[in-house]
């Protein structure tokens, strides 16, 4: 088992190229499911979850291959109708699989779906949601089956709004019969990206992107070529990596507009930005100020940049709350930042009060989840001495050669094993 091992504290200095997004990655791969032909796709990350969608996708008998920067994805000869039980309990966007299975073989049976430890996730949206177009649905101890002879367009509200279950809906209704409106969906930009892929292969989808949906069924979907969109969430990592260390870095390959309220955010808090239309420049900042956030939907504050900003006000001169409402686990990593020396305090699993500056100092903590990993890095970066992180299987499940990428800009960080 590898770890990284950091020493600190670090000023950094260059360029660092942001990949391709793995919550849009994930889901374009799904949707080649809805497709005949081939598919060519670009910038798809090479992270440790898009490894694990590939092995399922390749156990059900899709055809994969890379060819230069782009994998070509065949998922005609499907046959099994079952997503391999080990495989999709180590991937929570497993679940992703189950709408565009049920539309084109009629069938899919998934086991309950795992991922980062960062609550309860529930799949109660997904269950609700195939089932109001028709689907049945049984559960087998800890597996589920939806079966459907044909799906019929619905109106389907989501209760509660759901990334993951709007896109099932999404690519569900695609190849439904008849009309499907969706109501209160997300909005994130992986969606519309999706949609617009979507389209581009005989989809008639319109409205992503806003909280409703209208798709118009179609028959069949003829494969496409697409690339995926930057990940705004590695982009906004890195503008607290060069924030917090004092640099000037420039992240390049991204959609700042992506990130807007974050941005705000950021610089309410007085860091110091140039931002330009695929390109964010930090600089060293003499000061960060306190700033309450509480995390949303987009374009809200994104649940996915909480912990590298809660990092960020362990330096800001006083005190902060960061408010997770969406995750009911993603604060607990906090306790990690306090061994290291910050001083923040849990009110409840959603709220915690940040007392800073504090400096940070060297510690051996594992990383419980990829965000809150990522930011074990970052934190790492800062601290005095030397910080070892154990389980980075959890941050190469998103990010893309991360030690790689902050050595290239002089962070002293390597794997050892
Ligand atoms: N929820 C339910 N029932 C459901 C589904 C979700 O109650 O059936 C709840 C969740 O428990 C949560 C809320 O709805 O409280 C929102 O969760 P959502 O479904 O939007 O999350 P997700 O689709 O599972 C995606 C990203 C996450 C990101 C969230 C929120 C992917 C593969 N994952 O998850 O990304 O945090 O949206 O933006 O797209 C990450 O990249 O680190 C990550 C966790």
């Amino acid at each position: 088992m590898s770890f990284y091992v950091i020493k600190g504290p670090n000023r950094l200095r260059g360029e660092i190229k942001v990949a391709g997004a793995k919550n849009a990655a994930l889901k374009f791969l799904a949707a080649t499911i809805l497709t005949q032909g081939d598919n060519e796709i670009k910038n798809i990350p090479e992270i440790n979850d898009i490894k694990k969608l590939i092995e399922i996708l390749v156990d059900l008998g899709a055809k994969i291959k890379k060819e230069k920067n782009k994998f070509i994805i065949s998922t005609d000869k499907i046959k099994k109708s079952k997503i391999n039980d080990d495989l999709g309990r180590e991937l929570r966007a497993s679940i992703i699989l189950a709408g565009p299975m049920l539309a084109r073989f009629k069938k899919v049976t998934i086991p309950h779906p795992g991922g980062c430890l960062i609550g309860k996730r529930p799949i109660d949206i997904f269950i609700k949601g195939l089932q109001s177009f028709g689907a049945n649905f049984t559960e087998n101890g800890s597996s589920y089956t939806f079966k459907a002879e044909k799906l019929k367009g619905t109106t389907y509200l989501f209760p509660k709004i759901s990334v993951t279950g709007t896109e099932t809906m999404m690519m569900t209704a695609v190849l439904a019969e008849g009309k499907t409106i969706l109501k209160n969906c997300a909005q994130e930009p992986e969606i519309p990206s999706l949609a617009k892929y979507l389209n581009a292969c005989g989809a008639k989808i319109k409205g992503a992107g806003t909280s409703t949906i209208t798709i118009e069924g179609v028959k069949k979907l003829k494969a496409g070529k697409t690339s995926i969109m930057p990940d705004r969430i590695e982009a906004g990592t890195f503008v607290v990596t060069g924030l917090l260390t004092k640099s000037e870095i420039i992240i390049k390959n991204c959609e700042p507009k992506h990130l807007e309220n974050f941005l705000y955010y950021i610089q309410e808090a007085g860091g110091k930005l140039e931002i330009g239309k695929d390109y964010i420049k930090t600089f060293p900042s003499q000061k960060f100020y306190p700033v309450d956030i509480i995390t949303h939907e987009y374009p809200g504050f994104p649940t996915d940049l909480q912990a590298p900003f809660t990092l960020l006000m362990t330096q800001a001169m006083g005190q902060s709350l960061i408010h997770e409402p969406i995750f009911e686990g993603r604060l607990f990593f906090t306790d990690k930042l306090n061994q290291m020396g910050a001083n923040i305090t849990m009110c409840d699993p959603h709220r915690v009060i940040v007392n800073g500056p504090n400096k940070l100092f060297g510690k051996k903590v594992d990383s419980p989840d990829l965000r809150a990993g990522a930011t074990l890095i970052l934190a790492g970066l800062i601290a005095e001495g030397k910080t070892t992180i154990g389980n980075v299987y959890q941050i190469e499940r998103g990010y893309e050669n991360i030690v790689e990428k902050l050595r290239n800009i002089g962070a002293n960080i390597e794997i050892q094993s």
